[in-house]
């Protein structure tokens, strides 16, 4: 693991991290376990995640903890959820000031239980000024949702003549998102093998690294980051030029 951690480049590590966390629900099944022990398991990872990522020197971390889809999901295990996420928070404040981590949030937050979004704020306020890892919780998040929301303000303000069509470009549109603090994703990764974003920072990932491994998320730890990142070091982000012209960039 020393040897994992001694090999990752300090000047090449992506500013921006994105994880999708999934697989809580097999890996308490694979234990003849109830859903949601897999959920309480992974709370572990996540604080692992976060030390690993500030440990490195990455900038920005961003977990997606709760689609909009989700809501979807049996009441019992929604509520059960929220009462993770809020026991989380208290939990591990200290954690978070300690390591000089700011916490932000994206999605519809007043969608969340009154307590959970008590919690957040609390949390949000205490660690505004921390800055060694902004560390970004998705909740009740969906990318298109995002994308609609910015289509509609862009359009209000259009119609109230405070920006004429011809301004919109990327940067209004990215100053218009959920993640306009945020710079875009450079690494992405999801675990317990599905191939797939569900919804998550469409925009926003339009040239990140993909990452896709089978390990559930519980299970999926320091060492696990460690060696994401390092696969991430090995690939040549051509931004779409040519080999040629970014090997010239690199000398
Ligand atoms: C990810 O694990 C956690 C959330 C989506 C909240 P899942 O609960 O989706 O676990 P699987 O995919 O059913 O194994
Ligand atoms: C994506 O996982 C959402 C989170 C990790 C919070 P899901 O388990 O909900 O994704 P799908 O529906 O299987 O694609
Ligand atoms: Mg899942």
């Amino acid at each position: 693991m020393k040897d994992l951690k001694a090999n990752i480049l300090k000047s090449a590590l992506p500013n921006h991290i994105a994880i999708i966390m999934d697989g809580n629900g097999r890996w308490a099944k694979s234990k003849g376990k109830p859903r949601i022990f897999g959920h309480k398991n992974g709370v572990t990872s996540v604080k692992e995640i976060i030390e690993g990522c500030a440990e490195i020197g990455v900038n920005y971390l961003t977990l997606y903890a709760f689609s909009t889809e989700n809501w979807n999901r049996p009441k019992l295990e929604v509520k059960t959820l929220m009462a993770l996420l809020v026991s989380s928070l208290k939990k591990e404040l200290k954690t978070l000031q300690e390591n000089n981590i700011k916490l932000n949030t994206i999605g519809t937050l007043y969608n969340l239980p009154e307590k959970a979004q008590k919690e957040l704020a609390d949390v949000i306020e205490k660690t505004k000024n921390n800055n060694r890892l902004t560390l970004t919780l998705a909740l009740s998040y969906g990318s298109r949702e995002e994308i609609v929301n910015v289509i509609k303000k862009l359009s209000k303000k259009v119609v109230n003549k405070q920006l004429d069509i011809k301004e919109i470009n990327e940067k209004i549109i990215n100053n218009h998102l959920y993640t306009f603090s945020l710079p875009d994703v450079d690494f992405m990764i999801r675990t317990s093998g599905e191939k797939r974003i569900s919804n998550f920072l469409l925009w926003q990932i339009a040239y990140a690294e993909l990452y896709f491994t089978n390990t559930l998320w519980p299970d999926f730890r320091k060492e696990n980051l460690f060696n994401a990142i390092l696969e991430y070091q090995n690939r040549e982000r051509r931004f779409g030029k040519t080999s040629e012209q970014i090997e010239k960039l690199n000398e």
